[in-house]
């Protein structure tokens, strides 16, 4: 017996009837496509098509068959792989047809009336608020979830069939959101490697990551995020052949560097003007985004210089007690890091060869750029040339500074005993605090940079925890 999701209707993935008269024209809704791509794994998806008015039966059973046979094609296209069925038909002889276990499946529909009808069959139903229907009043129906789209849809399915990796793991999900909400730091698995993450919107929870890490420099972080429209807020532009693939790969181990909006910390991207998104694989990861309403950055949760974690056993040998929460999702399918692509308008470069093949890439998009020759070992932006430095030059407190230099600024770590001789200063932190001066040291040299002055003058700070980064990060600035 399996689990199937049926769609009621076709309109929920193609539009309205009217566009209906040739579907392989459709462009089909990405997050239904993301959707379809999730949910078929544990169930199969049917798709109900309604008989196109006409006086002639045979004609209008001729027409549906052709609609459906484009519709079907357009979602193999996308990897999705569903049956269409024609109403009306009753649950009970479709169950009993195709073997589905009817209680463990799901109806989902923009109408109210097929969600109630699925009730009375015993189908859990979820209702897609559309623009013309009614929001319904919850007497209406007893037990029935709202979704925005199927790609929210797919979600609340994920949620419910959660308990595959533990009976505890949702209160420990929430668990994890909450802290990340209030700035902690957690372990979580995905498809690829296990994450060690903060909210992407929290720049001091992200230099946090650094610390725990012990990295001794910046390297940027991957956003990861659960819902497309989340990019929006992350990015100045999405190219087509970024959109085309979103649709293509994700949810996977794909992931696109994409020109970043100011909303996304620095030291996030660690100066960087692009920003590294992915949607990953993962029931557990997906579910813990979307609790957050926010995107998590994070790199794979090993210690510096230590292979990256498939297991929270690993996690917890390197990181033990540093980090939060290590959420548990058992191993990690995949167990290689995701392929990192960027695009940047039009041209598609590979960055790092991972989990989503290059050939499959090609197909979609084209021949790609390559950075390294299919090396395993990443060309770490961190060493860049591109990587953000001050243009205005730059200079550690006590070294020599010529008279020319009339227009000084000060990077100082804390308060300064004195800022006499300077235009402009920047405090990292009037506490001392490491974690917030790794968080306002990159947003702290751009403004500097856009005051016009003469030189920087740069105070290192404590050579512990983020201090080693922060140091190495104005050592090299000042090498420029
Ligand atoms: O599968 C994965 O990608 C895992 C899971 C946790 O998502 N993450 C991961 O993160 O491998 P990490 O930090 O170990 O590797 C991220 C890589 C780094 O090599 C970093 O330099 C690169 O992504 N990266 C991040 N932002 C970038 C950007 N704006 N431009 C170029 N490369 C970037
Ligand atoms: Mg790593």
């Amino acid at each position: 017996m399996e689990r199937a999701v049926f769609l009621f209707q076709d309109t929920i993935l193609v539009g309205d009837r009217l566009h209906l008269h040739d579907v392989s024209a459709t462009a089909l809704p990405s997050e239904a496509i993301l959707g379809l791509r999730v949910l078929q794994k544990s169930h199969k998806i049917f798709v109900f098509t309604d008989h196109p008015d006409g006086a002639n039966e045979v004609a209008a059973a001729v027409e549906t068959e052709r609609l459906q046979g484009q519709l079907l094609n357009l979602l193999a296209q996308y990897g999705v792989y569903a049956q269409c069925l024609s109403r009306p038909s009753w649950f009970s002889k479709i169950a009993e047809e195709h073997r589905i276990d009817l209680p463990n499946s799901i109806v989902i529909s923009s109408r109210l009336s097929d969600v109630e009808r699925a009730a009375e069959a015993g189908v859990s139903g979820i209702y897609i608020a559309g623009e013309r229907e009614p929001q319904p009043q919850p007497a209406q129906i007893p037990d029935y979830l709202i979704a925005t789209d199927i790609w929210d849809a797919a979600l609340s399915v994920i949620e419910r069939n959660l308990s595959h990796y533990g009976k505890d793991i949702l209160v420990d999900v929430e668990r994890a959101a909450m802290i990340l909400k209030s700035g902690g730091v957690v372990a979580f698995p995905t498809e690829t490697v296990y994450g060690l993450g903060a909210n992407a919107f929290d720049p001091i929870a992200a230099a946090r990551i650094f610390e725990i890490k012990g990295r001794p420099r910046f390297d940027p972080l991957i956003v990861h995020i659960a819902a497309l429209h989340q990019v929006q807020n992350l990015v100045t532009e999405l190219p087509e052949p970024a959109q085309m693939l979103m649709r293509f790969f994700w949810p996977g181990p794909l992931t696109l560097v994409l020109s970043k909006s100011n909303r996304v910390p620095d030291i996030v991207t660690a100066g960087l003007p692009t920003v590294a998104i992915r949607m990953p694989d993962h029931p557990v990861a997906l579910t813990l985004i979307r609790k957050l309403g926010m995107p998590i950055a994070a790199p794979s949760a090993n210690r510096f210089g230590r292979v990256s974690p498939t297991t929270a056993e690993h996690v917890r040998q390197q990181l033990g007690g540093a980090v939060d929460l290590i959420l548990n999702g058992g191993r990690c399918p995949i167990g290689v890091e995701s392929t990192i692509v960027s695009v940047l308008s039009d041209t598609v470069t590979l960055l790092r060869p991972g989990g989503t093949p290059l050939e499959e890439i090609e197909r979609v998009v084209g021949p790609i750029q390559r950075r390294t020759k299919a090396s395993a070992t990443p060309l770490s932006p961190g060493q860049l040339p591109h990587h953000y430095a001050p243009q205005t030059p730059l200079v550690l407190k006590g070294q020599d500074l010529s008279e020319r230099m009339s227009r000084r600024g000060l990077l100082s770590f804390t308060v300064p005993a004195s800022t006499e001789g300077f235009v402009a200063v920047e405090v990292l932190s009037k506490t001392g605090d490491l974690c917030e001066a790794a968080a306002n040291l990159f947003a702290a040299l751009h403004r500097l940079d856009t005051m016009h002055l003469d030189v920087i003058v740069a105070e290192l700070v404590p050579e512990v925890g983020l201090g080693l980064a922060i140091n190495d990060r104005l050592r090299r600035a000042a090498r420029k």
